[in-house]
């Protein structure tokens, strides 16, 4: 053998060596198989809540990428006493530093301009906070039929969701919160100052984009739509339709369903304002057991509002749709409309001998007066389950923020009342916030409001005749539908999936319940048949159908429309379930009375000052968005940079030799053969 295929031989053997050893200085011994693997290996997904961009007529809040590319900073716990950042950071930040931040963020542009995103902890269930909430001192103060604006109904309120910020936060789940303090005392562990361990936002919004910034501009370019959704109402007994029989006066309870928070999908609402759909829910179930409701010298109806957190929306456009005389509200009339029942925020009554809640009138109490008597009449009768009812102090400016604020503005002689848990000021601390969680109301005070409402709403169709005071002494709320019901309106076991809601609609978010409105979708003039409506308003319309129904029509089963006009087909979601039932229950659209679907777009309509509410209006529209993300994960500092560059150079020299060497001594092999 020649000397030179014996020196070619040893380098090549060196390369070889190089080449093996060359990825192992990379690689961290976890076998990965496939590019998904390594992804999954790198960057961990974060469960969490985003708040998201909203848009209204003068302006913008809440929270977006400041651009349309995706945001990248290392991750710094802000920790009361070393709150400085010396560089653009992900700032991890305990809930209870998040009203003091938000508001330093607003009232400083130079700290605004060191914070890349926001990850906010949770607290789990050893929650210790006093209170929270991002909403104002005087939520909706524009709308209030008085001049006092002034009054702090909620004196917890920070005001912060109302905002605008130019970087993403998130509200991380408890198990993320513990993956992201762990990140974050890694990064403070490394003392040359490098931080390792990144987040990634992804928040990009469509408005950013288009550079719309305002509602009527981003409708316009398509970058947004407005916030909606769908009410219900229903009658009990049905209404009998084309009959020349005189129309009685009608008694409306009302309540709302949707609630509004930091986080666009942890909206709860539990004490403001499901307590109070859940009380109306039970107390029609318990009214529906009553015979002989035609034989009232009143008719009873029940309206259920969706987007009042968003400038009473649905209350709003009720009115409106009365108004025009609408399909949707068919049957009923404003002027017929004799006394309005409003049920709150009813989670936590005063607990003194016993439950305790205060009735607030419109602004001349004399017209309500017959409200608050049948309010007391209606304690009485409750004997030993008594439930106390108390005038609300006089030194109140009116009505706290309410449904019943549209109705008064509308007419300023209605006869209403607001039943709350609340006399002055709220007694929700979370009002608005995710912590507005079933933790915070008790089911005992739900069940005694409904109790409350029942009888009272049964005294007042009884009107000035005689009340039937063996019928009443009859209406029972049922306790475990309570239950029932705040486990399936919000909790997130079972939530939706509970058997109470699946009976009647095949839900379409298996998620902890929130109870955000969302935006309105399609051309509103279907709404009968809505192509979508969420979760919450299929579910109360059919509850609703169901026990104010007076008997099966159709035995057939049926999937949308029913053949005769009065039947609504009830259950049509479930597999096999819909049927015909003889029922006065509707859907109303609840969308901005200032904004008009026409040719396959929204506009803004002018204010007119023939509606007063819609003057005021901010016309909130939210922006698009493709995918939400967050994902966190680790870049490497520069020394391990080095060593990568240095084993990624071995390897290029390796193979640079082996080939040279191979083909050298290839080329010999292939001479001497
Ligand atoms: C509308 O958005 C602007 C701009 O951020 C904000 O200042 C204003 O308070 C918002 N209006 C209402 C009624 O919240
Ligand atoms: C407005 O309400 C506040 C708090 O209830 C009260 O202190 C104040 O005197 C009222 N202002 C007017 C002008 O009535
Ligand atoms: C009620 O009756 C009128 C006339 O009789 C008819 O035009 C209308 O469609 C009916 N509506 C319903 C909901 O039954
Ligand atoms: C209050 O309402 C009653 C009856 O509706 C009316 O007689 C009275 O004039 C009203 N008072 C005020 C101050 O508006
Ligand atoms: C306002 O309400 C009063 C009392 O319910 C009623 O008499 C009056 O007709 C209503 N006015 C309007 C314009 O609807
Ligand atoms: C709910 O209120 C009842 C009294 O109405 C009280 O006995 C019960 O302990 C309360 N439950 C909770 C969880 O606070
Ligand atoms: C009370 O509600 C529960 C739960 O929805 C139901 O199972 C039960 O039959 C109801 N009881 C009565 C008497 O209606
Ligand atoms: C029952 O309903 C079905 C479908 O809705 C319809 O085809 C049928 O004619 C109805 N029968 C009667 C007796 O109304
Ligand atoms: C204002 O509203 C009234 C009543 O709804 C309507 O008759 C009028 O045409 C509207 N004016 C404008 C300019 O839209």
């Amino acid at each position: 053998m020649a000397a030179g295929s014996a020196l070619s031989l040893v380098a090549a053997a060196v390369c070889l060596a190089l080449a093996v050893l060359a990825p192992a200085v990379s690689g961290d011994g976890a076998t990965l198989e496939s590019v998904p693997d390594l992804v999954k290996a790198m960057y961990r997904n974060i469960e969490s809540f985003p708040c998201v961009r909203l848009l209204n007529l003068s302006g913008e809040i809440g929270c977006s990428n400041p651009g349309s590319e995706k945001i990248i900073a290392p991750i710094v716990r802000f920790k009361k006493g070393s709150d400085h950042l010396v560089q653009p950071s992900t700032v991890l930040l305990p809930l209870d530093q998040m009203s003091d931040f938000f508001l330093r963020v607003s009232n400083n542009p130079e700290f605004h301009q060191k914070v890349s995103g926001v990850l906010i902890e949770s607290n789990g269930a050893n929650n210790n906070l006093q209170e929270l909430s991002p909403d104002r001192k005087f939520p909706q103060d524009a709308f209030a039929p008085y001049s006092n604006r002034s009054h702090d109904w909620n004196p917890a309120g920070s005001g912060i969701m109302w905002n605008r910020y130019d970087f993403p936060v998130f509200l991380l789940s408890e198990e993320s919160t513990q993956t992201l303090r762990e990140v974050s005392e890694k990064n403070e562990k490394t003392d040359n100052g490098y931080k390792a361990n990144v987040a990634e936002f992804d928040l990009i919004m469509q408005t950013t984009k288009a550079q719309t910034h305002d509602s009527a501009s981003c409708l316009k370019e398509h970058s947004c739509l407005p916030l909606g959704g769908h009410s219900v109402w229903a009658s009990l007994p049905p209404i009998k339709n084309g009959s020349a029989e005189h129309q009685k006066p009608i008694i409306l309870a009302i309540t709302s369903q949707d609630s509004a928070s930091f986080f666009r999908d942890r909206s709860i609402g539990s004490d403001s304002p499901i307590s109070g759909l859940i009380a109306l829910l039970t107390a029609v179930d318990a009214l529906s057991h009553i015979p002989d409701l035609s034989n009232l010298k009143k008719q009873l109806v029940f309206a259920v509002f969706n987007g009042e957190a968003w400038g009473y929306l649905g209350s709003r456009r009720f009115l409106h749709e009365l108004d025009e005389g609408a399909h949707s509200v068919n049957g009923i009339n404003s002027l017929m409309i004799d006394q309005v029942l409003e049920i709150g925020s009813v989670g936590q009554a005063v607990i003194e001998e016993y439950p305790s809640f205060y009735a607030h009138a419109a602004g001349n109490s004399s017209a309500s007066k017959k409200i608050l008597d049948a309010l007391q009449s209606a304690s009485k009768s409750l004997g030993s389950d008594n439930v106390k009812v108390k005038q609300a102090a006089s030194s109140n400016p009116g009505v706290p923020p309410s449904s019943l604020m549209s109705f008064i503005r509308k007419n300023m002689s209605t006869s209403g009342v607001v039943l709350e848990d609340f006399d002055s000021h709220f007694s929700n601390r979370f009002y608005h916030s995710h912590l507005d969680n079933p933790a915070n109301i008790n089911s005992s005070s739900i069940a005694a409001a409904a109790a409350l409402a029942a009888r009272s709403l049964y005294i007042l169709a009884s009107a000035d005749s005689v009340v039937d005071l063996m019928t009443l002494n009859t209406i029972k709320v049922n306790v475990s539908l309570v239950k029932e019901l705040v486990g399936c309106l919000l909790s997130c076991n079972p939530g939706f999936s509970c058997d109470l809601v699946k009976s009647f609609i095949s839900p379409s978010s298996s998620s902890c319940p929130s109870h955000y409105v969302g935006v309105f979708l399609d051309d509103p003039s279907g709404t009968q048949f809505p192509s979508y409506a969420d979760d919450t308003s299929r579910f109360v319309w059919n509850f609703l159908a169901d026990r104010t129904s007076t008997s099966v029509g159709n035995k057939s089963s049926c999937t949308g429309k029913c053949g005769d006009e009065g039947e609504v087909c009830i259950r049509a979601e479930v597999e096999g379930g819909g049927r015909c039932v003889v029922s006065t229950t509707r859907y109303v659209p609840a969308y901005s009375t200032r904004v008009k679907f026409e040719d396959n777009a929204w506009h803004v309509l002018p204010a007119n000052s023939s509606d007063p509410m819609g003057v005021v209006d901010p016309v909130w529209t939210e922006s698009y968005w493709n995918t939400i993300g967050l994902r966190v994960y680790a870049v490497q500092d520069s020394t391990y940079d080095w060593l990568i560059l240095l084993a990624g150079l071995s390897v290029t020299t390796a193979s640079y030799c082996a080939v040279h060497v191979g083909r050298a001594y290839i080329s010999k092999v292939v001479k001497r053969d």
